[in-house]
């Protein structure tokens, strides 16, 4: 049986709690948000961050900018909350799971009712999103499980755990399960530069499930690749496109294409929710590009000389042809995924 005690996302007492990502491992802390704008700064600056996390924590801003608007005039009401909607959308382009969970929203404020209605409605689909997510990532976990081998060694970049996801993880919940499920499996982390989610985040989730693994430079992959010495590579995804290109953070592209030339499997890890069938293709992918700061320093303390200009896209796209299969929770599609998307986003 899966386990974590991990709750990334809590509401209680119309405030949102969600663990500060920025601080683990060095410390354990929460941050809360009272309205919809600490909502949207938590989303921004990465206090919560992960696709399907910020999906979570947007259903509940919007719930927070529904009480905040609650004694408006219906119309104003429903004006503000929907300026609050792209308010919260604009907060990061790439990961989709955002923009689903607030199509859920909108179409509830849009289908109409007294405020009190919809204000109940919005807090209800909020903990749907979440309830959802959790259970979602269950049945990833477990279907994704039956790509692992016996004794496998795996290959995992960012973080797609508990953290990520308010649940047991996508990538990482395959790999959480595959452990519990006794296959003595071995896992490589990469550190995930600039904002090191590997070495800070799945490290130390890795290490609470007392899964045996190693963290490694971003750089090492390609030789554990070509020695031999990884069985899989799994990952996340924060939108994949009709056509099953796959957008991930930075350094994922560079994988698959590895992967292709020393034939590893190279799986996704990913709720349907995350794939966007209004996108075509990842040509069609907004590729969010960050700060410079997150290069150019390393816990506040720069490194680079002052003035050098720094190029910070904080996802690739990972064309369908480099992937092996999409662990969802409906099962594993398998490519050619333009059919096989189609199919499963029907059913
Ligand atoms: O920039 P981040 O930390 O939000 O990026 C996260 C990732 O790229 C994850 O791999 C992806 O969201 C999948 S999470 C289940």
């Amino acid at each position: 049986m899966l386990q974590t005690t991990i709750e990334t996302i809590v509401f209680k007492d119309d405030v949102l709690q969600m663990i500060d990502q920025r601080k683990i491992p060095l410390s354990f802390e929460h941050f809360e948000c009272r309205d919809y704008r600490q909502v949207e700064y938590a989303i921004k600056e990465m206090v919560v961050r992960g696709a399907p996390a910020i999906g979570d924590a947007a259903g509940y801003g919007v719930y927070l900018a529904a009480l905040e608007f609650e004694s408006q005039d219906l119309e104003s009401f429903k004006k503000n909350l929907l300026e609050a909607c792209d308010f919260l959308e604009a907060s990061r382009p790439t990961a989709v799971n955002l923009k689903w969970a607030l199509v859920r929203m909108r179409k509830i404020i849009e289908a109409g009712g007294r405020n009190t209605e919809i204000v109940r409605r919005i807090k209800e689909e909020a903990d749907s999103i979440l309830k959802e997510d959790i259970e979602t990532s269950l049945m990833i976990s477990k279907n994704g499980a039956e790509v692992v081998p016996q004794g496998a060694t795996i290959l995992t970049h960012c973080n797609t755990g508990a953290l990520a996801v308010s649940g047991y993880g996508t990538a990482l919940g395959v790999i959480r399960q595959a452990h519990y499920d006794g296959k003595d499996i071995f896992v490589y982390a990469d550190e995930t530069r600039p904002r090191l989610q590997g070495g800070r985040l799945t490290a130390w989730e890795l290490m609470q499930e007392k899964i045996p693994a190693k963290l490694i430079a971003d750089s090492v992959a390609a030789i554990l690749i070509r020695d031999g010495e990884i069985d899989l590579i799994i990952v996340g995804a924060d939108r994949i496109a009709a056509n099953g290109d796959t957008a991930n953070k930075i350094g994922t592209f560079m994988l698959s294409a590895l992967a292709k030339v020393y034939e590893v499997p190279f799986y996704i890890a990913a709720p349907i929710s995350t794939i966007d069938v209004e996108t075509e293709t990842g040509e069609d992918i907004e590729i969010e590009e960050r700060c410079a700061e997150e290069v150019t320093h390393i816990e506040g303390v720069c490194f680079a000389p002052e003035g050098i200009e720094v190029y910070n896209p904080a996802f690739d796209v990972t064309p369908w042809q480099n992937i092996t299969g999409i662990i969802t929770e409906k099962g594993i599609l398998r490519p050619p995924y333009l059919e096989a998307i189609e199919r499963v986003v029907k059913e």
